[in-house]
């Protein structure tokens, strides 16, 4: 079903809504313990790249944390995007995406960059329906039935890598 129009908003996030987003981080990624990878600085140094969805009373049905690569500032990095799983496969999740890869497009970004857990399913076929290419270059592996990148950060965990141009 499809977001019907006006049912929520996107807005650059604020450093105040550190808080809600820890709150959900974990439950959202189904019981990882992740929110280490959300810390305050996000909230203060890449709001002007970033986006939160809301509903119209305000409650928190998704955001997207994102930036524009410093040493590469024809590339986009998704960080991290959610949305509330009460929310989901309603287009949200894609609004979310094409608001970042508009506004980035418009200053200059001509491709996109992400990373998944390999086990992330739904994640994995989220990207690749919105376009993104898997990284199938030196250095990685079949697992998962993905192909991803085996101990990408040194801690034990295959990482699968997304591209995409645009
Ligand atoms: C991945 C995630 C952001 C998708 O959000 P969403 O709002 O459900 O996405 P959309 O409704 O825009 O989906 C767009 C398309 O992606 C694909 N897709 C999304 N979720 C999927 C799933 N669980 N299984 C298969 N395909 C899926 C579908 O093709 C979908 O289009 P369709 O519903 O018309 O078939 C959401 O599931 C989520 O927050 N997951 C937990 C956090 C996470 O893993 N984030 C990504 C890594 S940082």
């Amino acid at each position: 079903m499809a977001l019907p129009d006006g049912e929520i908003r996107l807005r650059r996030p604020a450093e105040s809504d550190h808080a809600r987003l820890i709150r959900v981080v974990d439950d959202w990624w189904g019981g990882r313990r992740l929110r280490h990878l959300l810390p305050r600085l996000w909230l203060q140094h890449f709001t002007g790249t970033s986006w939160i969805a809301e509903t119209p009373d305000g409650a928190l049905a998704g955001f997207l944390i994102g930036f524009i690569s410093p040493d590469d500032p024809a590339l986009g990095y998704v960080h991290m995007v959610a949305t509330n799983p009460n929310w989901r496969r309603r287009g949200l999740g894609r609004q979310l995406y094409g608001a970042f890869a508009d506004d980035l497009g418009r200053r200059g970004v001509r491709g996109l960059r992400a990373i998944t857990w390999a086990g992330n399913r739904q994640s994995i076929a989220f990207h690749q329906a919105l376009g993104f290419h898997v990284d199938d270059g030196p250095g990685t592996a079949h697992v998962y039935g993905v192909t991803a990148y085996p101990d990408y950060e040194g801690d034990g965990e295959d990482i699968v890598v997304f591209r995409r141009q645009g």
